[in-house]
């Protein structure tokens, strides 16, 4: 509880200006997440403006030529990226008349969304309180709680989901996992995060113990 209000309120006053901030428009947040699946949010933003200006509605894309799609994704990389989405948006235009799938559950159906995608557009442009785990998310939960179970192991990838689950804010989830991004992206940076500054810095185990560049853990495989 006082992690996550923590957690928003530093959200509301910091949260960088993006436009898929400003819709709630499944579609829109689903281009946007999938843009940003290995791609930095400064790259991804001209490409998410050029392809919502050019295929406003999920139909728009649909009924759009493949080449016409990978050509607008040329310079982003991971083209596979680029066919599910099209190939998606056919499904969801042709087979389900327009309607975006609306939970967790039928959002990870969509060829090239997994767990991390799935649980970011379902809090996001459905509030349905599903936790969204990446790099970021390891970094300040493990520093916070002071966990050096390793992220890349099978029982830390386990601990770290459920925790994450566990706090997560059921009244606004979208509002907690994009806090979350932009929290560990800006202020508990890899390097040299900005601790003078921090609101967590009272009940940070990591600081308190002095353990900031040693978590989180990864076990050499
Ligand atoms: N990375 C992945 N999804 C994001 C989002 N919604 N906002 C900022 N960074 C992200």
């Amino acid at each position: 509880m006082k992690f996550s209000n923590t957690l928003i309120y530093w959200y509301l006053q910091n949260k960088r200006d993006l436009p898929w901030r400003k819709t709630k428009n499944p579609y829109f947040i689903w281009l946007s997440e999938i843009m940003l699946q290995q791609t930095r949010v400064a790259q991804g933003l001209d490409y998410y403006l050029k392809f919502t200006s050019n295929f406003p509605t999920v139909f728009d894309l649909a009924k759009a030529d493949e080449s016409t799609v990978l050509k607008m994704w040329q310079g982003l990389g991971y083209y596979s990226r680029a066919r599910n989405l099209h190939f998606s948006a056919k499904q969801i235009a042709f087979e389900n008349g327009g309607q975006f799938p609306t939970t967790y559950k039928d959002i990870i159906k969509l060829k090239g969304v997994g767990d991390y995608t799935a649980s970011a557009i379902a809090s996001i442009a459905f509030n349905e309180p599903t936790a969204v785990v990446d790099g970021n998310v390891y970094r300040v939960l493990s520093r916070y709680f002071g966990i050096d179970t390793p992220i890349n192991s099978s029982k830390g990838i386990k601990e770290f989901k459920e925790l994450a689950q566990s706090l997560i804010d059921k009244t606004q989830p979208g509002t907690f996992n994009q806090g979350i991004m932009d929290f560990g992206a800006i202020q508990c940076k890899p390097k040299k995060p900005l601790c003078m500054f921090c609101p967590f810095s009272e009940s940070c185990v990591a600081l308190q113990k002095n353990l900031i560049d040693v978590l989180p853990v990864k076990e050499k495989k």
